[in-house]
């Protein structure tokens, strides 16, 4: 097993199923011990649809594979003494080195100590071919896997049980912005963080639903004064929720007036 040259995994590395094309624009590979809840979630919704139409690949890796002793032991006490297991380092490093991916590609330690995750970060990561998420679990890692990641990310300032939900949460803001992946481009156009604001109220059918209405502008079919609401509504939305936006977003003189108008009114 040791004996195994690198980059050909000898086993455990999973693809998901459903037949994924070769030579997907975007690779998402994860190294996790619970590659189940990779796979499963990735078998649905955008992500999934994104992995048939060949636009997305996830694969899945398992430092178990690559554990040295009988019992497939990945996780040890920590020196020094204190609560919890880490993850050793021998399996993590001969699994990251089996993965067959270009040798500058990212590779994203999942952990509550990195830059935390936003929109501007998964937009720059669509540029890239492959991308590599390592997921920690229990106590997390021992400090020198740290040296196989190019990038440290966050997904806020919490602790979660393991790096598998905020791998999915990457895959799924970086997948969906994959051209082909979503059904209309145009879906992204306004959404959240797009333009630096967070999107306005959305309203579907019926125009009334217990006593709610929706505003008459959006039935006007004036499609000018329609983009201004859903302009002044995003305004407001990031203004009563997350001014720190404000400082970054790029905004025309109206906007600026608008602004202006409700800062007034406080
Ligand atoms: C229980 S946490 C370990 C927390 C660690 N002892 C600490 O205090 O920073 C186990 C793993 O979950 C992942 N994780 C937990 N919270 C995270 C967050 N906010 N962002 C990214 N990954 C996180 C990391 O991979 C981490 O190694």
């Amino acid at each position: 097993m040791t004996n195994e040259p690198p980059n050909q995994p000898p086993f455990a590395q999973t693809e998901h199923a459903d037949g994924q094309p070769q030579g997907a624009v975007l690779t998402f590979h994860v190294v996790t011990l619970f590659p189940e809840e990779i796979d499963q979630y990735c078998r649905t919704s955008i992500i999934g649809r994104g992995i048939k139409a060949g636009k997305l690949k996830v694969k899945t890796y398992s430092p178990r594979d690559f554990a040295l002793d009988k019992y497939r032991k990945v996780d040890d006490t920590p020196y020094g003494g204190g609560a919890g297991m880490v993850l050793k380092p021998e399996p993590m490093f001969a699994c990251v080195e089996s993965i067959l991916r270009p040798p500058d590609s990212p590779v994203i330690l999942t952990t509550p100590q990195g830059r935390v995750f936003n929109q501007s970060l998964a937009v720059k990561l669509t540029q890239q071919t492959d991308i590599t998420f390592l997921c920690g679990h229990y106590e997390g890692f021992d400090e020198r896997i740290r040296s196989l990641a190019t990038m440290e990310v966050s997904l806020g300032d919490y602790v979660l049980t393991g790096g598998e939900l905020p791998a999915l949460t990457m895959i799924d803001a970086i997948g969906r912005l994959i051209p082909g992946v979503l059904g209309k481009t145009v879906s992204l156009a306004n959404e959240s963080f797009n333009d630096g604001l967070l999107e306005g109220p959305q309203y579907t059918k019926p125009a009334e639903f217990r006593d709610m209405v929706v505003p008459a502008v959006l039935r006007s079919g004036d499609h000018q004064a329609v983009d201004r609401w859903r302009r002044e509504r995003a305004l407001e939305e990031t203004f009563h929720n997350r001014p720190d936006l404000l400082e970054k977003a790029p905004l025309t003189k109206s906007d600026k007036e608008f602004l202006a108008k409700l800062k007034k009114q406080l």
